[in-house]
């Protein structure tokens, strides 16, 4: 669980970001989907997650159902609709499975909201406060791109497993984790020419700053092109890259995204290890997919990214991607989407000294994601 429970002693890491709000880290990821009971059987027994908390019928809440999930800080939250109609059940039916509270562990939720509120953010929640025996915590929340929300938890007050409203999930069912340790970070994907407004809106309503910046050229294939920037909060616990499509020959993967999502959301959610080699081979022996990447990639990649402390031969069996910036290199990996329309899916991240996102390692990327693409005639 988290540490350090205020945001004074956190080093900075982003100059240029305010850090108004300010933002300890991820607080929790909820998902809307069609069956909370199984999908939170997959992130148990496929990804490892640890039972945390419960909230539906036997706890006295008759309209949703929901299962709290953890591994390192990653706290998943995955949420179903107890009946017909209502907003839960047409967010699944437009969008499918997906991310609807990428949620902020804050000093100060009132603060955050007026902060954000001020700076032009539209109100999704104000502020309010729930209790139970175990204390009490301090919510509100704003809309972001599409209809993702980011909630602002203030949990100073509060002791107990998940949030007011949630009993102790013990269940007798355990499986080993894999070494998920944090969200490194979190990508939107939004729509033709409406990344800059959202960078902006990231910079001018939550005091973030830009850390990188991609353009077309950079990551594009024969066929397909987007342009990404990643924006930051001050301390550097939240990373959001903004993809948007670009121009290309084909329908480009974030195309395909708005369209099966039928708009902005999350595209994917990068989870940090600190040994991706046991992690990964513990995932695809639990029958993660992952994309596939060509083995000649393997043979000039030590040529671009210099001297790694691991061995290639693991590295190339899994299917793991090298990359290096000036600072050091990282090593990542990518699943095949985790829903049945292609939308989210999970990055694997070991950085070891590089903070950038693996931009080297884009046109191998997605000339993988392409072959996926054409395999479902979306190309
Ligand atoms: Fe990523």
């Amino acid at each position: 669980m988290h540490t350090d429970t205020t945001s004074q002693n956190l080093p900075k890491v982003n100059a240029k970001a305010e850090d108004f709000l300010p933002i300890l880290g991820t607080d929790f990821v909820e998902l809307y989907v069609g069956n909370a009971k199984q999908a939170a059987y997959y992130y148990q027994t496929a990804w490892g997650f640890q039972p945390v908390a419960y909230a539906g019928l036997e706890t006295g809440k008759k309209d949703t159902t929901s299962y709290v999930l953890q591994q390192g800080k990653i706290r998943l939250v995955l949420t179903s609709p107890m009946g017909e109609g209502g907003n839960i059940n047409r967010h699944i039916s437009e969008h499918g499975d997906g991310v609807k509270f990428v949620s902020l562990w804050v000093d100060d939720a009132t603060r955050s909201f007026e902060e954000t509120v001020k700076r032009g953010a539209k109100p999704y929640a104000e502020p309010y406060t729930i209790e139970d025996e175990h204390g009490k915590a301090v919510i509100s929340g704003i809309h972001t791109y599409g209809e993702t929300i980011h909630l602002f938890i203030e949990r100073k007050d509060y002791e107990g497993p998940f949030l007011p409203g949630y009993k102790a999930w013990t269940k007798v069912y355990k499986t080993e984790t894999v070494g998920l340790k944090y969200i490194d970070h979190m990508v939107g994907n939004v729509g033709w020419n409406e990344m800059n407004k959202w960078v902006n809106f990231y910079a001018d309503v939550m005091g973030f700053a830009q850390l990188l910046s991609f353009d077309d050229k950079d990551i594009s294939t024969e066929y397909t092109a987007l342009m990404s920037k990643v924006m930051s909060n001050g301390n550097g616990r939240i990373k959001f890259p903004i993809n948007e499509p670009a121009e290309g020959k084909k329908k480009s993967q974030i195309e395909e995204y708005i369209d099966f999502y039928n708009g902005a959301g999350v595209q994917h959610i990068a989870v940090a290890t600190d040994n991706i080699i046991e992690t990964v081979s513990e995932l695809q022996r639990r029958g993660v997919e992952f994309l596939n990447i060509p083995e000649t990639y393997y043979d000039t990649v030590l040529d671009r990214v210099g001297e790694i402390d691991e061995d290639l031969a693991p590295l190339k069996e899994l299917g793991i991607l090298i990359d290096s910036d000036d600072e050091g290199y990282l090593l990542q990996i990518f699943t095949k989407p985790v829903l049945d329309r292609p939308t989210m899916f999970f990055e694997i991240i070991q950085r070891k000294g590089a903070q950038s996102f693996g931009k080297g390692n884009f046109k191998a990327l997605f000339e993988a994601i392409e072959r996926e693409q054409d395999l479902r005639g979306t190309l």
